[in-house]
Order: C-alpha cells, then sequence, then structure tokens
C-alpha cells in the first residue's frame, strides 16, 4: 500500500512537474476580418496545445501599432517562440530586436517578416506557385497558344505591404506577359504594373471601388471582357461584386482566386468564380507546430527551401507547403473528402 501511494506521489510530482514546463509559444495573426486567418488562428492554438505547448493567440483587428503591442506583450509574458503572420512585413523590427535580446525565436508565418535580421523561419505556401498555378488557368482556359484572340483582361492584386502579394502577381503574370506583349491579350484599362493594381489591406470593399472605376471608364457600353486575374478570394469577391452589378458585356469573365473562401467556393460552384487555389491551413499549422518543437527540442528545424525568401537583411530558411488548384469540379474531393469544409459550410 505504501509503495502505491509513494508510485502516486511520485507520478503527481511529474504531471505538475510537467504542467509547470509547459513552454509558452505566442501566435500573432493579422486579422478576424478575412476567413482564414481565423482558420489559421484557431488551427496552430489546437494543434500547439495538443503537442504540449501554452497557447498566447492575438488577432490584431488589422491594426499594425496594434500588432507590435501584441507581439512585444507575448515577449514579456515569456513566451519561448513567437509565430507571426505580419500585417505589414517592415512594421515590427522593435519587437524582433527585443524577441532577439530575449532569446525568442521568431517564425514568420504565411507573409515573410522582411527588413530584420531578427527573424529565425518562415513557414508558408509556395507564393509563386500560387501566381503561376492561376496563369496557367488562363492561359489554358483560354488556349492561349492556339486561340486567335485578342482577349481581354483586368488585373487585380494584393497589399503592397505583404510581401506575398508581390510573388502572387509576378507567378501569373510571368505565365501571361508574353502573350500580353504579343497583343494577344490587351487590357483596356492600361493598369498592369504591380503598383497600379495593387489593393492595400486585401480588402474586398476596395478591390470593388477599383472594378467598378474599370468598369465605367472601359466597358460601360457591353465591351467584352474575358478574364480578371485576381490575386486572392476576398479581392475576387469584390471584383465579383462590381462585375454582377455593372457588366453588360457578352458572357461570363474568367475570375481567378486563392484561399477557397466560402463565399469564393459558393461562387465558384455557382459559376461565378472559375477557380481558386486551396492552401490547407492544417498543412500549414502542423508543419509550423513541428519547427516549434524542434526549436525548443534544440533539434534540427525541418526547412525546404534557403534560397528564395531574402527578408533584405538574409535570406530566411524556409519551409514552403504545396498550393492546390481548385475549381468546381474537384472541390468535392480537396474541400469535402479531406474534412475542411462540410456540404453544408457551402450551401
Ligand atoms: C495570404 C493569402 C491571403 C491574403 C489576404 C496573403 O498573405 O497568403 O492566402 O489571401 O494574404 O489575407
Amino acid at each position: 500500500m505504501k509503495k502505491i501511494f509513494a508510485l502516486l506521489l511520485v507520478a503527481m510530482l511529474a504531471l505538475s512537474c510537467t504542467a509547470a514546463l509547459a513552454e509558452k509559444v505566442g501566435v500573432s495573426m493579422p486579422t478576424k476580418d478575412l476567413q482564414r486567418w481565423n482558420q489559421d488562428g484557431a488551427y496552430m492554438e489546437e494543434k500547439l496545445k495538443e503537442a504540449g505547448f501554452e497557447v498566447e493567440l492575438q488577432f490584431a483587428s488589422n491594426d499594425v501599432p496594434t500588432q507590435l503591442n501584441q507581439v512585444e506583450t507575448m515577449i514579456d509574458n515569456d513566451c519561448k517562440v513567437v509565430v507571426i503572420a505580419a500585417i505589414e512585413g517592415s512594421s515590427l523590427g522593435t519587437a524582433l530586436d527585443k524577441a532577439a535580446e530575449k532569446g525568442v525565436k521568431v517564425i514568420a508565418y504565411d507573409r515573410l517578416l522582411m527588413d530584420s535580421e531578427n527573424v529565425d523561419y518562415y513557414a508558408t505556401f509556395d507564393n509563386y506557385k500560387v501566381g503561376t498555378v492561376q496563369g496557367t488557368y488562363v492561359k489554358d482556359a483560354l488556349d492561349l497558344d492556339n486561340a486567335e484572340g485578342p482577349f481581354v483582361m483586368e488585373i487585380t492584386a494584393g497589399d503592397p505591404g505583404d510581401n506575398n502579394a508581390r510573388y502572387f502577381y509576378q507567378g501569373a503574370i510571368d505565365v501571361l506577359k508574353p502573350y500580353m506583349d504579343a497583343g494577344k491579350i490587351t487590357v483596356p484599362s492600361g493598369q498592369t504594373e504591380f503598383d497600379q493594381v495593387a489593393t492595400p489591406t486585401w480588402k474586398t470593399d476596395v478591390a470593388q471601388k477599383r472594378a467598378e472605376d474599370i468598369l465605367t471608364a472601359n466597358y460601360a457600353n457591353g465591351e467584352k471582357l474575358d478574364v480578371w486575374l485576381c490575386s486572392n478570394d476576398s479581392t475576387a469577391l469584390g471584383v465579383t461584386n462590381a462585375l454582377e452589378a455593372n457588366y453588360a458585356g457578352d458572357g461570363w469573365p474568367i475570375i481567378t482566386g486563392q484561399d477557397c473562401d466560402i463565399a469564393n467556393t459558393k461562387n465558384m460552384i455557382a459559376g461565378k468564380q472559375a477557380m481558386s487555389v486551396f492552401k490547407d491551413t492544417r498543412t500549414l499549422a502542423a508543419q509550423v507546430v513541428k519547427m516549434v518543437g524542434q526549436i525548443l527540442n534544440g533539434e534540427e528545424v525541418d526547412v525546404n527551401d534557403t534560397e528564395t525568401y531574402d527578408n533584405n537583411k538574409k535570406v530566411v530558411p524556409s519551409f514552403l507547403c504545396d498550393p492546390v488548384f481548385a475549381n468546381a469540379e474537384n472541390y468535392k474531393e480537396i474541400l469535402i473528402d479531406s474534412g475542411y469544409y462540410t456540404e453544408d459550410d457551402l450551401k
């Protein structure tokens, strides 16, 4: 009997020690406004807890000073690793310096943290590939190598403060540029450069307003539009809204996207958006949790790219997950069969 008590005591002591030792991880997400960051935050929290970590999760309402403050508080609260999806990649320098001083490791999540030495790792999807998937879809859908054209296109890209936005844009433009140069694709608004087509904060209403202006100026007399290349789903939604209210031309243009947000997946099913790019947040979260564990156990950290992501101070060792093409034909297989959404989510 005494032995059992002694064993119990040891077990309880061991348990309380493990609880006391549970290390804390900070997770800083940009906003709750967009579906994806809510999902990313939720998965990160769930998976980190499953792995035995304490979690401090914050959303920053797309406000840079709020995010700076939240990350500094995580460091003050003894987080050993902070995982940050930045609102604006270059604005968290003071927090990153503070992390380095206290030996706190920093993982840039999905979006690269720019202009700082104090970024240890980067985990994301292959952002350039997202763009090439979109561009290649347009190329194949219009059969650009064989069809005569010319085809008419407009372009909407992402937030200039988000390093990813240029990769998405460039990936798609690198596929389509030869056809634009050859006159097989025309852009009546004349807006083709990244800075002309960007959407600050990725907001749907900002993209919608610009699309309305373009439609009024260039398509008011029923002119046909074949494609609206959009870098992601929040901007695609704005463009779709603008087209629904203002497009009087023949047919319905191809609209591209990224993220497979619920509203956009519904639009794909309804034939309003041609495609999206699925980036399974569960895969990214699982990878980051693995990296956090490796950092805290002093193990070698799993990366698969040590060349691409230069943040102007250093090339940040990165792990790139694979983005997947999605449309109305394969959404069931990749979104429903995988348990990402239920049929009801998409009703
Ligand atoms: C992400 C995209 C997302 C966009 C807007 C980008 O950094 O990689 O998945 O659509 O931000 O939130």
